[in-house]
């Protein structure tokens, strides 16, 4: 550590580090601005370090005749080129269905799929060797989108069917009624740091390997069945990512293995790490949705009776399509109660990269498609939305019949109504609706619109066993304190959490608790750092260690200093006995002489969680959080340009562990929705090749897009479950607050008929996409 970096550490004195629910900076904060937090591509290289790349599939669909490597072989600096007849164990690296092969064997089913391996001296060698290869392809037929994977009823996983009531009786019987479709895009995780990985080996067919992962557990299994080794001889050790939102849950796991493949085989070091735009063209994405959906309503707008099918792109092969499709049926309620309901979930099979989890995984596919239709029937009854969204809420209580979940589950958390008004009422959001219809009047081009919409989003995985985890605390004779847990840290601050936990169990200030990489000989079978659950799991686990070693200190000093143990307290980096002070290392280095045992592992396992995957019905969420948001825009009819003007967001963190860090959670995750429903398109050609593979061509929103006037804050409340310290999580859920850019865009473009049309808008609302909504309403009102 640098001298600034030093400074920085020690501007903040032993108070301010203190104790969980108060602001903190990110435990990386200064590493991260100072350039000097160590990402995997910035560890020292060992000396024979080889770098490798991939052969990429240049079709679709088809069928591999014949593949000439000689001229790879022979590019400068080439020493080996591999195939996937050269893999040891097992060609895959698919998470739950084994139908993802490392290299593709005979059949490649989208462009971009690796076919071949390249090692080199250089990581550039190895890349322009790839481009040698000679491959004799005999095409077949491609899927290119979900609704033509529907068509021919080709789908990677069994629909998945959720009805509750009777959708067809109380659809008949509907005083109104609204079909419709929507089409949902895609989206690129974009995290700055790509996928990489560093395979070591060591002796006896040891293999370390430092990945980018959120998975280190699943890296491990992967890279043991490729090799055809036990658990015990990989070790996978992830110290951050720079970004991760769901992309390296799965799919760190190609790059993992090709490395660990190539590294085994030459038994020398071997690096794998991908340029952007093969990373764009090799991994999945968020899954874009079709749906097509039939309402009933009332003439309040209260729902009597929804069905819906939707369909996604999960691309060539199942990664996490089920799970996510499961999430996005469990979060087609959104906020509101639905009694009769009729959900089918589709995972179209195309022949696309394989699309995965992203922040939210399916929760924001679910939720968007109700709250189009609950702007559809507003604009149709000239209500505002907020009305006919606030009279679709979850009932407050068991009294009003109203909060139980299509899936079965009871919402005894809600507290949307109240937070809904908070929010309402802090950001004027009747008088600037009025500004905005009279501003309309008088301005012929320019557009103003304005939307709020809520959130509720479930946390826990939906598949009950991952909801565990470990973690090891090491109180060292000097005091200090080494923390290691399951959860990885991308950026969203699991460790400083964490070690805010564990300095509050102990009464330390944070300067003396350190978290390490996350590292599988560690502790064994985690979990993915996923489902916003890192803070909750980890936390709970970091938390049960600590206690331990407090509990035998406690023991100790009350043998040692004759005390009543219920007299000693853990405070201010002391223990204090019988109301006698002693320094927390003073007590620690006894406690050694005497032979106490100082570190401790910790465990967790989320209580009261089941879920049926047949039924689709069970109780698979520990708690909900909450959230609304406000957006006001401005559209430019005649160019499609728009503005956020002012966006206010209001999110459940709970009693937040680190409201600093939770702040930059709803921030991030705002603007990162924004970006997916805005100018974030992703399109593929009609050959199937992806042409939005760089950021010439993928527009994710730059600063100038964040709103001049942004007001985030944090709902007071306190989680109703028994959460680590009464916290909510708050990783992806604040990801749905911009469905509100996305309607007050949709709002504006209404405005062009006179708020008599619903504009046909889909996501991305591109410039593009918006200049056809107003067309499209304006042919409508002729
Ligand atoms: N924040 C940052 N800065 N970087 C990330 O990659 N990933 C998101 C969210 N916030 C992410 C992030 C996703 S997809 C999830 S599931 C959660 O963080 C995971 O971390 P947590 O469970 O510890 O909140
Ligand atoms: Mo987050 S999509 O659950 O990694």
């Amino acid at each position: 550590m640098n001298k600034t970096t030093e400074s920085f550490l020690q501007q903040k004195s032993a108070k301010d580090w203190a104790a969980v629910g108060v602001p903190r900076p990110h435990e990386s904060a200064a590493l991260h601005v100072l350039g000097e937090a160590t990402y995997t591509d910035d560890i020292p290289e060992m000396q024979g370090t080889l770098h490798a790349a991939l052969g990429l599939s240049q079709k679709a669909h088809a069928h591999i005749k014949g593949m000439d490597l000689a001229a790879v072989k022979q590019s400068r600096g080439v020493v080996a080129v591999y195939t996937a007849k050269d893999i040891p164990g097992t060609n895959d690296c698919g998470p739950i269905i084994h139908d993802d092969p490392i290299l593709a064997d005979g059949l490649v089913e989208y462009v971009g799929q690796p076919i071949f391996l390249v090692i080199a001296d250089t990581h550039d060698n190895a890349r322009r060797a790839t481009r040698m290869a000679k491959v004799e392809y005999e095409e077949l037929q491609a899927i290119l989108t979900p609704q033509e994977a529907k068509k021919a009823q080709s789908f990677v996983l069994p629909p998945m069917h959720l009805r509750r009531g009777d959708f067809r009786k109380a659809f008949e019987g509907a005083p109104h009624r609204v079909k419709g479709e929507l089409y949902v895009g895609g989206q690129e995780q974009f995290y700055l740091e790509g996928q990489i990985s560093y395979a070591v080996p060591k002796e006896d067919r040891g293999m370390h390997v430092y990945c980018s992962t959120q998975h280190p557990s699943e890296m491990q299994h992967v890279v043991a069945h490729a090799l055809n080794l036990h658990s015990h001889h990989v070790v996978v050790e992830c110290r951050r990512m720079g970004g991760g939102f769901g992309g390296k849950e799965s799919q760190s796991a190609l790059w993992a293995a090709a490395a660990s493949i190539a590294a085994a085989k030459l038994n020398r070091p071997v690096k794998l790490r991908a340029d952007r735009d093969d990373d764009m063209m090799v991994t999945g994405k968020r899954h874009d949705f079709h749906y097509e959906y039939e309402v009933g309503y009332d003439d309040d707008g209260r729902i009597l009776a929804a069905k819906v099918e939707m369909v996604s792109r999960a691309g060539y092969s199942a990664d996490l399509s089920g799970p996510v499709a499961t999430r996005a049926v469990c979060h087609f309620d959104n906020t509101y109660y639905l009694s009769d309901v009729d959900i089918l979930a589709l995972c179209g099979k195309t022949n696309t990269q394989s699309n995965t989890a992203f922040r939210g995984f399916g929760g924001p596919q679910g939720a968007i498609a109700i709250e189009y239709i609950m702007d559809e029937i507003a604009r149709t009854l000239g209500k505002d939305a907020l009305d006919v969204r606030k009279t679709n809420f979850y009932g407050r209580n068991d009294e009003e019949g109203r909060n139980v979940t299509q899936y079965g589950q009871k919402v005894v958390d809600n507290v949307i109504h109240e937070l809904v008004a908070e929010l309402e009422a802090d950001s004027d959001y009747r008088q600037r609706r009025d500004a905005v219809r009279a501003f309309n009047e008088t301005s012929p081009v320019l557009k103003k619109g304005i939307a709020l919409t809520p959130l509720k989003f479930g946390i826990a995985f939906n598949l009950t066993h991952l909801n565990q985890a470990g973690a090891l605390v090491h109180v060292y004779v000097d005091g200090s304190v080494l923390v290691n847990h399951g959860g990885t840290e991308m950026g969203q601050g699991v460790n400083t959490k964490v070690a805010q936990v564990v300095a509050h169990e102990l009464g330390l200030d944070l300067s003396h608790v350190r978290v390490s990489a996350t590292d599988t000989s560690k502790v064994a079978n985690t979990s993915a750092t996923a489902a916003s659950t890192g803070a909750d799991l980890n936390g709970k686990a970091a938390q049960d260690a600590a206690r331990q070693i407090r509990e035998r200190l406690t023991a100790f000093a009350a043998q040692a200093w004759k005390a009543d143990p219920a007299s000693i307290r853990f405070a201010d980096n002391q223990i204090v006995i019988d109301g006698n002070p002693q320094p927390f290392e003073e007590v620690v280095r006894k406690a050694y002489n005497a032979r106490v045992q100082l570190w401790s592992d910790g465990f967790y396992a989320t209580p009261g969680l089941h879920w049926d995957a047949a039924s689709m019905t069970g109780n698979p969420f520990f708690y909900f959080a909450y959230g609304a948001a406000v957006s006001e825009v401005v559209v430019d009819t005649l160019t499609g340009e728009w503005k956020l003007l002012r966006a206010d967001a209001l999110y459940d963190a709970g009693n937040s562990l680190n409201p600093a860090i939770d702040i930059g959670q709803v921030e991030g995750g705002f603007i990162q929705g924004m970006g997916w429903l805005t100018t974030e398109e992703l399109w593929w050609n009609q050959a199937g090749k992806l042409m939005t593979h760089a950021p010439s061509t993928y527009k994710i929103p730059g600063i100038s897009d964040c709103p001049r006037d942004f007001r985030v804050k944090l709902f007071k409340n306190r989680n109703a479950s028994d959460s680590i310290h009464r916290s909510k999580a708050v990783g992806e859920p604040p990801l749905l607050l911009p469905f509100s850019v996305f309607f007050a865009i949709r709002d504006a473009v209404a405005s062009v008929g006179d708020y008599k049309v619903n504009p046909p808008l889909n996501a991305p609302a591109t410039s593009e996409a918006i200049l056809n909504a107003v067309d499209a309403v304006r042919a409508a009102g002729k």
